[in-house]
């Protein structure tokens, strides 16, 4: 089994949480692999014409993790770039996962989940999990290491 794990990063924060989820996966034997979603050139939220330096391929993986900030109470750009065009995830159990900078869910890590949830059920993956980290918490690490976990006993 293998498992992809797609991200979007713009400052390392998304990548950093992946990484400890690899780790964790990678510890209990899986196979995991990190790919990078990348733009080309500016990405923000009132970028134009957006396109992608790099689009990764999912369809060698069993399951899969897609991860990326919060921007403008919504997913980041690129990232919903990407996700609009994945192909069909039939068979595949997904986890999401977003960072964001505010403090409360609603200021867009909820919207951000719903529509990454929306990309996938609509090419009819089947969701296993789904996580926000809040960049500005108190309690940063141990929410990393929680989300890490989760995500990574999904699998
Ligand atoms: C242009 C821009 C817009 C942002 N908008 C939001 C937002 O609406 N809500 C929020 O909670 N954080 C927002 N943030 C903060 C990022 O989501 C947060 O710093 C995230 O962890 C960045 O992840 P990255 O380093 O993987 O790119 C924004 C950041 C940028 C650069």
């Amino acid at each position: 089994m293998k498992i992809g794990i797609m991200v979007c990063s713009q400052t390392g924060n998304t990548l950093s949480v992946v990484e400890a989820i690899k780790e964790k996966l990678n510890s209990r034997g899986l196979e995991a692999v990190i790919e990078k979603v990348e733009p080309q050139g500016e990405a923000g939220p009132g970028s134009r014409n957006i396109q992608l330096k790099s689009a990764p391929d999912v369809t060698d993986y069993d399951k899969l993790i897609f991860a990326g900030p919060v921007n403008a109470f919504s997913l980041a750009p690129a990232m919903k770039l990407y996700m609009s065009n994945l192909p069909t995830l039939e068979g595949k159990d997904v986890a999401l996962l977003v960072t964001k900078g505010l403090k409360f869910n609603w200021t867009g890590g909820n919207k951000a989940i719903a529509q990454m949830k929306k990309y996938c059920t609509d090419r009819r993956a089947d969701i296993a999990g789904t996580g926000i980290i809040v960049w500005s918490s108190k309690t940063l690490k141990e929410d990393i290491e929680f989300i890490a976990s989760e995500i990574s006993e999904i699998f």
